[in-house]
């Protein structure tokens, strides 16, 4: 297996190389950058953490897509991370010329990849780079819903005191303030969120988690989060790979489900070797419907506003 990371010197690429290598999810982990520099010395450190990890993953360090060739997995991060006052959105511009030249150069050299984007703005990206390589859907998932669920679990384990391994939980919509966490699905160990934890504290979570990462972004001031992001395209490779089934809320393009269509939204599929093995429909009440048409609303117009950009 051998998976290439484009913006692997960045800190989110790095974070999911080295989650995969610690890992020995694959046997060649590419780090792919245009800051050269930064990408072999990283690539370097992190080979040299090998022998700790008793992991056999080898790393590789380039600006040349030559060296990612016949890669199994592409995973996109390349790009600018958001600054404190900046939303998603303000990424567009530069971002989606970015990670159009990432799409095309990786799939000229591994056109059997199953591409993982990441960079921002996520749903819109994950569209862009299935224009580009002109992949069948079930070979471009994008990663937001794993982290924003995870943010959820975790506001969730500290209100309520247990590990998050016993939270269960769904975010939906795209990955910015209209995320849709769904409280009807969060479960501790089986029990109703809603018998456990007072409405305007759900509320108030439910806010948390759409300001996940502006939270992260106010404390850190020069950039975004990193070690959730990274860990969260490491479960999506990792599932890919070892074939698990899981089930994970990812971004994907729809095609009827949910009734939407030609959109890439934040849904739960299953992901195994081939990537997205199917997209699971939920029954949604109406105000959860009406909250996802608002998310795929705002989708749909930055699509429009990136497909203007790169025309
Ligand atoms: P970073 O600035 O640390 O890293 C970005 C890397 O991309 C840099 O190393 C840069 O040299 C590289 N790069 C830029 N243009 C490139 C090109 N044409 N080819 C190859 N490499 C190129 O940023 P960070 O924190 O790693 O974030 C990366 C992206 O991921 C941002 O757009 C950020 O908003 C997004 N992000 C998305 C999340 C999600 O849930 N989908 C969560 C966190 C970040
Ligand atoms: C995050 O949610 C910035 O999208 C990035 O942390």
């Amino acid at each position: 297996m051998k998976v290439t990371v484009i913006g692997g010197a960045g800190n989110v690429g790095a974070t999911c190389a080295q989650v995969l290598a610690n890992k020995e999810i694959a046997d060649q982990i590419v780090l792919c950058d245009v800051a050269e520099g930064m990408c072999k010395g990283k690539g370097l450190d992190m080979y040299e953490s090998m022998p700790i990890f008793n992991s056999s993953s080898r790393l590789i360090a380039t600006s040349d897509y030559a060296d990612t060739a016949n890669s199994d997995i592409v995973v996109i991060t390349a790009g600018i991370a958001r600054k404190p006052g900046m939303t998603r959105d303000d990424l567009l511009k530069t971002n989606a010329g970015i990670v159009n030249s990432c799409a095309e150069n990786a799939i000229k050299t591994s056109p059997n990849a199953i591409f993982v984007i990441v960079s921002n703005p996520l749903d819109v990206m994950t569209y862009v780079a299935l224009q580009k390589t002109k992949l069948p859907r079930n070979k471009v998932i994008g990663m937001a819903g794993i982290l924003d669920t995870a943010r959820y679990r975790t506001f969730i384990a500290m209100e309520v005191g247990v590990s998050v391994k016993d939270v269960h939980a769904l975010v939906l919509g795209g990955h910015g303030d209209t995320m849709v966490p769904l409280t009807r699905y969060t479960t501790v160990a089986g029990i109703p969120i809603t018998d456990l934890v007072a409405k305007e504290r759900l509320d108030a979570i439910n806010a948390r988690t759409a300001d996940g990462g502006g939270e992260i972004v106010k404390y850190l001031q020069t950039g975004s989060a990193y070690y959730a992001p990274g860990t969260a395209a490491a479960e999506i490779v990792e599932a890919i790979v070892r074939d698990q089934k899981r089930v994970l809320p990812c971004t994907v393009l729809l095609d009827g489900e949910f009734g939407y269509h030609d959109i890439c939204l934040g849904v739960p599929i299953i992901v195994g070797k081939n990537g997205i093995e199917k997209i699971c429909e939920l029954k949604l009440n109406a105000e959860e419907k009406d909250l996802l048409d608002k998310s795929a609303g705002h989708v749909q117009k930055t699509i429009k506003e990136a497909m203007q950009i790169l025309k």
